[in-house]
């Protein structure tokens, strides 16, 4: 069975990753599912290396590795081959152990990552993954012909969606120089952005040391709500048409109990200005595709927030660039 096959064929996809890269294996699976309707999960690979999963010969597994060392992610594969599953490996680093390990993949040719914690390497890992879901759709004819030209099209935008991004940079190095006094963040998304929150808070206690979270923001109201202050700043990604309300409405709860809330929002969207202490406004984008802007502008959060603190960006205490041990 050659990969186009198995990928039609598959009863299953199980994402199995660590770090920055199961959160863009989370971004993969809300894809696939909505392209291609086939089922996915997302393991952490520590977690399923070791609690007897079910596998079928028939699911595909997907690992996905910046660095292609990551010594869980290779224990996971190998038990997935074990159980006879087709391995499909998405890794920036040439020939390293993973690459080699899977059946087939794709490299993310993002270039090296010098700085410990993963940047360019997760928004990389989502681009491959949004060709992926759209190569798949194509063959099992889930996406029709327009919608997938806007996909691809949207792809081929990316790099002037983000150069406009980065002009963003002196308003927020400008606002994050306030975050010093904070030491608890709260990080709110729904959709394809819940990921990126999670992503965005990682970001922040790698390379700042500021303890901060990610919740779906419709979880906010099922406990963690408690612990909004006015010394918890919220950061919060509202980007989602058909639930922007509702996440406003999640967002005016945490404003009204004291929050600094940054509000990252598409420009095309009406706010009152009073929901936010700060509103950035990333270029206008179907929902899918504002993780690129946002993940950009959740890295400069914490990229500021650490060099307000004079700490060493690219080399965060206690942290390896690739874990190779367990
Ligand atoms: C380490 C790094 C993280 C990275 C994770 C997974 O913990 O500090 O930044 O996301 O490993 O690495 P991988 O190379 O497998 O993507």
């Amino acid at each position: 069975m050659d990969n186009r096959e198995r990928f039609l064929n598959a009863r299953r996809i199980i994402f199995v990753a660590c770090g920055t890269s199961w959160h863009a294996s989370l971004i993969g699976e809300y894809l696939i599912e909505d392209f291609c309707r086939i089922p996915v999960e997302v393991e952490y690979a520590s977690e399923f290396r070791y609690r007897n999963p079910v596998i079928y010969p028939d699911d595909i597994v997907i690992a996905v590795s910046q660095s292609g060392e990551t010594a869980d992610t290779l224990a996971a594969i190998e038990l997935a081959k074990q159980n006879g599953a087709f391995v499909y490996g998405i890794c920036n680093v040439i020939g390293s152990s993973i690459a080699r390990a899977t059946d087939s993949g794709t490299y993310i040719h993002v270039g090296p990552e010098i700085g410990v914690a993963s940047t360019k390497a997760f928004t990389g890992q989502v681009t491959v993954l949004t060709m992926l879901a759209l190569m798949i759709a194509r063959v099992k004819g889930t996406i029709d012909q327009e919608c997938s030209r806007k996909i691809a099209k949207h792809l081929l935008d990316l790099p002037a969606v983000l150069e406009e991004v980065l002009r963003l940079n002196d308003r927020i190095a400008d606002f994050s120089k306030i975050f010093t006094y904070a030491h608890n963040f709260i990080y709110l998304g729904r959709g394809y952005n819940y990921p990126t929150a999670l992503e965005g808070a990682l970001k922040l206690k790698e390379i700042s040391y500021i303890h901060a979270e990610a919740y779906a923001a419709g979880e906010l109201k099922h406990g963690t709500i408690a612990l909004i202050t006015d010394h918890v700043p919220v950061i919060a990604i509202a980007t989602q048409k058909h639930i922007f309300a509702k996440t406003i409405s999640n967002i005016r709860e945490v404003k009204a109990r004291g929050a600094y809330v940054v509000l990252l929002v598409t420009e095309d969207t009406a706010v009152d200005e009073g929901i936010a202490d700060v509103i950035i406004r990333i270029p206008k984008e179907d929902d899918k595709f504002t993780v690129f802007p946002i993940a950009v502008v959740l890295q400069l959060i914490a990229y500021y927030a650490s060099v307000q603190k004079g700490l060493d960006v690219d080399q965060p205490r206690n942290l390896a660039k690739s874990v190779t041990v367990e």
